[in-house]
């Protein structure tokens, strides 16, 4: 009897200490409607969530906005909080993400496209965007909103089973502080993996000319952290041995819309 107790207890604990499961709601779309597949997930209240995620991304020159919800458990991204970074004019990534775990369908309310902000706030950083190994020609920019870090990355763009290295250098909020060389930031079009770099405060944007007779040396100097290193390594590893990672988990939200539209052209044919 003792020993049937005993080994009873840690069961007991173990279920009080898992929380209870949550319903969550499941949908993707390219719009705020969220209506493809709409559904349910289930997760724990205590180790998971329900999620909303709303992302609008300019990386190629056109807007890409993509919603969904899901269940944080099934949420690959390092990333799980808002994150906007801008790496060139209209050059943007903007996830908008709202976490919940008080209610079953705690996810159901509307997230908006993240809009960002055109205001400038002071402060600037060295921005530039370039893919292959092309010159990351970074140029000054004021940053906007509430962007007050500048971020120097390299890495690897995962789209689908492709992926390109690229170098990205901007404005970002400060949650890109989470952004450290290992990190996944996972979105709908894309898997940025951060290889190398670093993101650090932005600097205030000099109120007058600056002084160029006395400090020259901080403004024209800037340490030379970009391309050299990474590209002289990378190479070696855009071999097609790891080509298939990003797409695993997260492959639902990225082939589904595709398989929809099939579907639609099918239909309509
Ligand atoms: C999870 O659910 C249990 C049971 O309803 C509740 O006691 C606990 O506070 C919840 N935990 C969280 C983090 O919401
Ligand atoms: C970098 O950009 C500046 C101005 O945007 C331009 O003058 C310069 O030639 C560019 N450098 C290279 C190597 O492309
Ligand atoms: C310029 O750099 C020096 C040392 O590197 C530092 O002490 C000084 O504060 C810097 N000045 C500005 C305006 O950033
Ligand atoms: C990041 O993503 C890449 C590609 O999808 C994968 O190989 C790697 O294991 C991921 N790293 C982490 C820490 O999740």
């Amino acid at each position: 009897m003792v020993s049937f107790i005993l080994c009873l207890l840690p069961a007991l604990l173990a279920t009080s200490a898992q929380g209870q499961t949550l319903t969550c709601n499941t949908c993707f779309g390219q719009t705020e409607t969220c209506k493809f597949a709409p559904g349910t997930c289930q997760d724990n209240n205590v180790t998971g969530g329900c999620l909303s995620v709303a992302e609008a991304i300019t990386l190629d020159g056109t807007q890409n906005t993509n919603f969904y919800k899901q269940c944080l458990s099934s949420y690959t991204s390092d990333i799980k909080v808002p994150i906007s970074f801008t790496v060139g004019n209209g050059k943007y990534v903007r996830i908008n993400i709202k976490q919940c775990n008080n209610a079953d369908k705690c996810n159901s309310p509307v997230l908006g496209v993240p809009t960002g902000s055109t205001t400038e706030n002071g402060l600037q950083c060295p921005t530039c965007f370039a893919l292959n190994f092309a010159l990351c020609n970074s140029s000054v920019t004021p940053c906007t909103g509430d962007e007050t870090y500048c971020i120097d990355f390299t890495g690897f763009l995962y789209q689908g089973p492709s992926f390109s290295p690229f170098e990205a250098k901007g404005c970002a909020s400060a949650s890109a502080q989470a952004v450290k060389p290992g990190t996944n930031l996972t979105s709908t079009p894309y898997t940025f993996y951060f290889f190398w770099g670093k993101t650090v405060q932005a600097e205030k944007i000099p109120t007058s000319p600056p002084p160029t007779t006395t400090t020259p040396a901080n403004t024209t100097n800037p340490p030379p952290t970009t391309a050299t290193p990474a590209n002289t390594t990378l190479p070696t590893q855009t071999t097609r041995s790891g080509s298939s990672p990003a797409v695993g988990t997260f492959s639902f939200a990225l082939y589904l819309p595709g398989l929809t539209g099939l579907l639609l052209v099918k239909l309509l044919s």
